[in-house]
């Protein structure tokens, strides 16, 4: 196996739709923050986004986007790898391969799928069900050691790490085996109007979900209708999901102020104060992410110069471990 400088970091994200508060807070914004101390490859999971059926012209529109997005939201594409999952076929290939190497009852135990499979009715494909070989596909396929990811994730990268494992005790040393690093803080924002559910792009409600693009009155907006609970001090409570947790959850995130602190800050201010503060806190945040965005997105020449780069660079890394893969398998 190939010895690294520096650890390998291994994460990626659906371009379907916008991106949320909750894909900031629970992964870019760590994706970010690791790139000087790692080896860091990023890329968006267009091929997994499929599973759900996807209007062509809009899924295309928004890798686009979502490309522009993240480098917007402080992904340097001269310091990592940043690519778009489809542009490198050794994804699929190895996906097919730790298919024939994943049991149809540990797919059968992933909540991930249970919740999709209730969502999308009308449409439970074989996609959706061995979408966890396609990720472990992404992970393997690159040496990782460390996966970046929300508390949602955390089980695929489980059963990716599960996937390896038998993959190396049957043919001998192939993989690394990957560890979750899931932030302490932030790993899963809640929806603002439903506290028991993960904040998601694909809620009916949207004053559930705020997304990165979002401009200055809709943040208010959606943060103002809010559920909060009866009481109006601001404190955190352990252990239980309510609104106000969310809402200070939110705040610590991206003032990197302590609970204790929020808690001075707006001892007897009452929760209408509070929810104007975390509002402003996010606008500012996500106003500079959007000025950038908003140039980035009308220069196409760069944005093609930087996926092409990055597509060289993860198929020429990919083939390698792929070869290695054929090697050991006989094929
Ligand atoms: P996706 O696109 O659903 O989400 C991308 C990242 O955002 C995190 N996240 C959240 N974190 C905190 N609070 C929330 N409400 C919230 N919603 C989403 C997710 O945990 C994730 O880290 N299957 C993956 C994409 C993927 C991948 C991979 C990830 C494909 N291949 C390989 C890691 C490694 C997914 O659908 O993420």
């Amino acid at each position: 196996m190939i010895k690294y400088k520096k650890k390998i970091v291994f994460s990626a994200i659906q371009p379907s739709g916008n991106a949320t508060l909750g894909n900031y807070l629970g992964a870019i914004k760590n994706w970010r923050d690791m790139q000087d101390e790692y080896d860091c490859i990023f890329a968006l999971a267009d091929l997994h986004a499929i599973t759900v059926r996807q209007k062509p012209k809009e899924l295309k529109e928004n890798v686009i986007r979502n490309y522009a997005l993240f480098i917007a939201c402080g992904i340097e594409p001269e310091k990592c790898n940043f690519f778009i999952q489809s542009h490198v076929t050794a994804h699929s290939q190895l996906a097919w391969i730790l298919n024939c190497h994943t049991q149809i009852g540990e797919l059968s135990r992933m909540t991930q799928f249970k919740d999709k499979s209730k969502q999308h009715t009308e449409n439970i494909n074989a996609g959706l069900f061995t979408y966890p070989c396609l990720m472990a596909a992404d992970i393997l396929l690159y040496d990782t050691n460390f996966v970046p990811v929300g508390r949602d994730q955390k089980q695929h990268v489980e059963i990716a790490r599960n996937i390896a494992q038998r993959f190396n005790s049957t043919y001998g040393e192939t993989f690394i085996l990957p560890e979750p690093l899931i932030p302490k803080l932030g790993a899963k924002i809640m929806s603002l109007k439903n506290p028991e559910k993960k904040m998601s792009k694909s809620s009916l409600d949207e004053d559930s979900t705020i997304f990165i693009l979002d401009k200055p009155d809709l943040i208010i907006k959606k943060i103002k209708r809010a559920v909060t609970d009866s009481e109006s001090s601001v404190k955190f409570t352990e252990n239980e999901t309510t609104g106000i947790n969310n809402l200070i959850v939110i705040y610590s995130c991206i003032t990197n102020k302590t609970f204790l602190e929020i808690e001075i800050e707006f001892e007897n201010k009452g929760y209408g104060f509070f929810k104007n503060k975390v509002a402003e806190a996010i606008i500012e945040k996500f106003s500079s992410i959007q000025k950038k965005f908003d140039l980035l997105i009308k220069d196409k020449d760069f944005l093609e110069k930087c996926q092409k780069e990055s597509t060289r660079k993860a198929s020429e890394k990919a083939s390698i471990t792929l070869s290695r893969i054929y090697e050991k398998i006989g094929l």
